[in-house]
């Protein structure tokens, strides 16, 4: 997974964070994650999303698109240190994602804390009863203008919407990145229905399948997918019930705070 910065700066914030907190689970999740190339946030991020949590004392995280697990672990203690009744709303399409994300979670100590829906990320949020206090943003980037939408009205005053991949390895701002891993993370997790298929995005290599990048209409879904997340960014940005600011941290994570 590439940064936004240069190597070095994200090797030393990946150190900061693993001299706070050292964890064999999170080594298997990262092993996992590299070897079968799939998208997680990395450590220097899911750190920055657990203290955002715990700056609200949020009980109650919805994360739209979970992966196996990994910002869940995040997530997990922060609500963890919130209080006994706090709990994360995993959702992901993907079965297998679920089975995977309990057994680390449940290694971790942390499963007690989560509920997996498996489905869609939209419905698994109309799904929570009442107000949120973190929706977490990471589905197919197509859908950030409508998880937006719905996790707007949701969400607490003083609640907060994070979003990852809001920077988009710069295309959000016109340049093309010099790697693949964009073309890798479209062709992963959203090409129309690419997370629908059991295991699709966790099977080794998948990604790398001949033509997974510059299939016909590549290039169009490549501008589709940058122009859902600028829309929604600018969304956010004029909202007036929030404040919100872009962390430029890997790939860029939104954090926009509900005032009203
Ligand atoms: C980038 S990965 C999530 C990684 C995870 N947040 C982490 O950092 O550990 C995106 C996940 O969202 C799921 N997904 C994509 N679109 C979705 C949707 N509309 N509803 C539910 N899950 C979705 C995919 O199956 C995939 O597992």
């Amino acid at each position: 997974m590439q940064s936004l910065l240069p190597p070095q700066v994200d090797a030393h914030l990946v150190e900061l964070v693993k001299a706070q907190h050292l964890d064999p689970v999170l080594d298997d999740m990262e092993r996992r994650a590299d070897a079968n190339r799939f998208p997680i946030v990395g450590r220097a991020v899911g750190r920055f999303l657990e203290l955002q949590a715990r700056m609200i004392g949020a009980q109650r995280v919805v994360e739209l698109g979970s992966g196996f697990g990994y910002s869940a672990y995040w997530f997990a203690g922060a609500v963890e240190a919130g209080g006994p009744g706090g709990e994360v709303v995993c959702t992901d399409t993907d079965p297998a994602n679920a089975a995977l994300a309990e057994q680390y979670l449940r290694r971790a100590g942390r499963w007690d804390r989560v509920r997996y829906h498996i489905g869609d990320a939209l419905e698994g949020l109309a799904a929570v009863d009442g107000e949120v206090d973190v929706v977490y943003c990471d589905i197919d980037k197509q859908g950030y203008p409508a998880a937006w939408a719905a996790a707007a009205e949701r969400l607490r005053v003083g609640g907060l919407f994070l979003c990852d991949n809001v920077l988009w390895d710069g295309r959000v701002a016109g340049l093309t990145p010099s790697g693949h891993d964009d073309d890798r993370r479209l062709a992963a997790t959203d090409r129309p229905g690419a997370q629908d298929r059991p295991g699709a995005q966790d099977r080794p290599g998948a990604q790398d399948r001949p033509g997974a990048q510059d299939g016909p209409g590549a290039q169009d879904r490549r501008a589709a997918v940058t122009d859902a997340i600028v829309a929604m960014t600018r969304e956010v940005a004029q909202d007036p019930r929030y404040v919100s600011a872009i962390n430029p941290v890997r790939d860029g994570v939104l954090v926009a705070l509900r005032v009203t």
